[in-house]
């Protein structure tokens, strides 16, 4: 098969083909925190480092004002025009998630699986949680899923996904090549296998994570004291069961409200 090396995310065609089906459990768990924790109704949302939209449309569908920012133009091209498409404004905008400001503050702000993590290092993730914070209304909330490194992290890791519409078919592999904790870096492998009726071609890429164990991510938290902690909850998306962090903890999404 045919080899290219590409950017992953300049791809937005196939990372939604494989991963934008996939948005209920994170939309029906993002109303029910709105529900849960704000005071106020929540109307206005912002999703920092939001690739090609696939939670933003839904909750644009839903009846929220949205808008949110990507470093990638290919993502933000896609997300914008499936915003058109269904009679949105093009509200999403190229951007670092470290480095924003918005027009008009917003209820809450949402970064459910590990976006976070591409923030290579403890100087852009505080500045992250900072734009966030300047971003909110009073009582706004910031809800944030990652995974942290179990205190016994996991020798090899992999996952698979395959999807096809119409005479596209798309597989993906994504694993870990290295872990190194104390550069904290977690060194990642991604493959498209792209499938059509003339062709077909792997594209293969390489990105970085960041690691967070409990301790680092907590003392992360605290650099923003205007982000209170809520609560915390795994990646079951069960609104009525909240978790305790523990050192085998290893997918969890935390509640954040800004005093
Ligand atoms: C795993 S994708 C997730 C996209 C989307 N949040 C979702 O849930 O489908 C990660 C996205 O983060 C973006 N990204 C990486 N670093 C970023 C940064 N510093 N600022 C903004 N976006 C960034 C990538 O371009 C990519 O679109």
């Amino acid at each position: 098969m045919e080899t290219i090396a590409g950017n992953l995310y300049d791809f937005p065609k196939y990372y939604d083909l494989i991963f934008g089906s996939d948005w209920a459990a994170e939309i029906r768990f993002l109303k029910a925190c709105f529900a849960k924790y704000s005071k106020r109704p929540v109307k206005r949302l912002f999703e920092p480092g939001c690739g090609t939209g696939r939670l933003v449309i839904q909750l644009a569908k839903a009846g929220y004002e949205v808008s949110g920012n990507d470093l990638n133009e290919k993502a933000i091209n896609y997300c914008n025009a499936r915003l058109k498409r269904a009679g949105f404004p093009e509200s999403t905008f190229v951007g670092d998630m470290a480095d924003f400001t918005v027009k008009k503050k917003i209820d809450a702000a949402f970064n459910m699986i590990n976006t976070f993590r591409h923030l290579p290092n403890e100087r852009t993730a505080e500045a992250h949680f900072r734009c966030v914070a300047d971003s909110l209304t009073k009582g706004g909330l910031y809800i944030i899923g990652l995974h942290l490194t179990p205190k016994t992290p996991a020798k090899c890791t992999s996952e698979t996904w395959a999807s096809t519409k119409g005479n596209l078919s798309v597989v993906s592999n994504l694993w870990t090549i290295a872990t190194d904790l104390k550069k904290r870096q977690e060194r990642i492998g991604v493959t498209y296998d792209v499938y059509t009726p003339t062709k077909q071609f792997r594209i293969t890429d390489e990105t970085m994570f960041r690691t967070y164990n409990r301790e680092q991510m907590f003392r992360l938290l605290g650099t923003e004291p205007r982000l209170r902690l809520l609560d915390m909850y795994d990646f079951r998306y069960d609104i009525d069961c909240p978790i305790d962090v523990t050192d085998d903890t290893e997918d969890i999404i935390f509640v954040l409200q800004r005093a």
